[in-house]
């Protein structure tokens, strides 16, 4: 993975002074104020005449210490850097607001820019927890995607890393805190980037070369075929596949990090590399956002990634169908059958309701050959779910409860935020097909619900949420910690899952 930004972790009574090989004038100094400027000790320790700079500056910008405010000084006086940065960070900082915080310090420095922060929080030391919690905002903030652009927009820094040294009272505590938190950053990053990622570039087999890397970090990945797929009975899959001159492939990722015997957990995502609507195919208006198809795999590998990288104590399944939805003489239409690997038929009425299809067969392999603790599937399966919820919540769907409100608390806990909807027998016979067991659309009403409703038709008894990711995996409002077009969405939030719940 490239990296966004170097960050070092300094001890505060190191004494603060710009980094004597690059030049003083462009590298700033970032302090934080709360409510009605105060500063800490430490922070006055380090810089004495900081609140004489701020109670002449501060006036007239009106500058108060509240939360998300900053005022920039430049070549401030008797300080030896050419900027210094007072951030407000108003009352007491939660974990929470130390991620975002950190996001919107990162904006305030600007990319490719070096700067000393001196993490002194709320009149009190960071503690390691949250300045690695700051140190992850920082780190996600930073992230760009930009490796096609042959020039830079004009004032952006060139290609360069910033650096930046955070001063902190506990580095070793901090440092241990922020090596468990690496990988969660690079997992996340590593989703942003498959998301974003041109559909020409990222096909199926690319994909799923991609996910192969993990084995560096000890996952097991096994790549399935064709003839595999074929083999397995996965026509569901392969139907949709099949008018793409691109391969269809499923991949499974095994982490494990527990003892042998212990029962694994099991995340599933929809991997449509693009997704044309087929020959029921989409209007030209927005559909090159249909490369972001893919949201749900690209947060199942990034999860991955990161409970490797931290070695978490579990056993994972991370299993993703990867295929491309075109039109083609050969594609699939609206009336065909196709057997899915269940043995259930299915009758294919709109070839742009493919991710249920998709998702049938993967959803059926992990359950009948893992026999996980649970399943969470992520799917960018519904535009029914973005006029419900909009951006801002993934829909949740699930047949237990307990598991339901666990990923609620989770998404409280992290900002990724789920929404529960239902799922009833009402909806459930909305999917019955004249021909066929099932039929692949709803109708109109309750299109998210229906979606749900069909993907449960592949779960026996395990419990098991569907997370309808549309509205929050890809073209997303620019936030403190994420400037991309991708999100990454789901990868903070399945690792706090996992880590609240389900190691050790
Ligand atoms: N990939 C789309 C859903 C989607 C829409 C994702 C907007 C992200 C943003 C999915 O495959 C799809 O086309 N769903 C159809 C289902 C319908 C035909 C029953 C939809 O939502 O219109
Ligand atoms: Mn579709
Ligand atoms: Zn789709």
């Amino acid at each position: 993975m490239s990296e966004f930004v170097k960050l070092h972790f300094i001890a505060l009574d190191d004494g603060i002074a710009p980094k004597a090989k690059a030049k003083k004038e462009t590298q700033a100094l970032v302090v934080f104020a709360a409510t009605d400027l105060a500063l800490s000790e430490t922070t006055l320790k380090v810089l004495p005449n900081l609140a004489d700079i701020l109670a002449s500056a501060a006036p007239a910008a009106k500058f108060t210490g509240k939360a998300k405010t900053a005022i920039e000084i430049l070549a401030p006086s008797g300080l030896e850097f050419g900027r210094l940065i007072v951030i407000g960070i108003g009352a007491a900082l939660s974990e929470f607001d130390a991620l975002n915080l950190g996001g919107f310090t990162f904006g305030k420095i600007g990319s490719g820019r070096d700067a000393t922060i001196i993490a002194d929080f709320a009149g009190q030391d960071a503690s390691a927890e949250q300045a690695s919690d700051f140190a992850l905002g920082l780190h996600l903030r930073a992230y760009k995607f930009d490796q096609y652009k042959t020039k830079k927009a004009d004032g952006e820094e060139k290609d360069t890393t910033g650096s930046l040294k955070i001063a902190v009272s506990d580095v070793s505590a901090t440092k241990s805190a922020w090596n468990t938190k690496i990988g969660l950053a690079e997992g996340v990053n590593l989703a942003r980037t498959l998301v974003n990622e041109p559909p020409n570039v990222l096909f199926p087999e690319e994909f799923a070369a991609r996910a192969e890397k993990l084995e560096k970090l000890g996952v097991d990945v096994e790549i399935l075929g064709m003839k595999e797929l074929e083999k397995l009975g996965m026509r569901a899959l392969l139907g949709v596949g099949q008018g793409s001159s691109r391969e269809s492939r499923v991949v499974i990722m095994r982490w494990n990090g527990a003892k042998k015997d212990k029962q694994p957990v099991a995340f599933v995502g929809k991997g449509v590399t693009f997704d044309t609507g087929g020959i029921s195919i989409k209007p030209a208006s927005g559909m090159e956002d249909m490369k972001g198809d893919m949201g749900g795999a690209a947060c199942v590998v990034g999860l991955m990634h990161a409970l490797a990288s931290r070695k978490a104590n579990v056993n994972v399944i991370g299993a993703i169908g990867l295929v491309e939805n075109m039109p083609d003489g050969n594609a699939q239409r609206p009336g065909d059958i196709v057997t899915s690997m269940s043995g259930q038929t299915i009758e294919i009425i709109n070839t742009d309701a493919e991710g249920r299809l998709v998702l049938a067969d993967v959803l059926w392999h992990v359950q009948d050959k893992f026999k996980p603790a649970f399943i969470v599937d992520l799917a960018t399966l519904t535009g029914a779910i973005l006029v419900a919820l909009g951006q801002e919540y993934a829909g949740l769907f699930s047949n237990n409860d307990e598991l339901a409100e666990r990923l609620s608390v989770a998404g409280k806990a992290t900002g990724e935020l789920v929404w529960r909807m239902p799922l009833c027998k009402a909806f459930d016979k909305m999917v019955d097909s004249k021909f066929a067991d099932m039929k692949n659309t709803g109708g109109r009403f309750a299109g998210s619900s229906t979606a749900a409703q069909f993907l449960q038709r592949y779960i026996n008894d395990t419990p098991w949420v569907h997370l309808d990711v549309a509205g929050t995996a890809m073209a997303s409002n620019a936030s403190d910690i994420n400037q991309s077009w991708g999100s990454g969405w789901g990868v903070r939030l399945l690792n706090r899952l996992v880590a609240d719940h389900y190691e050790g």
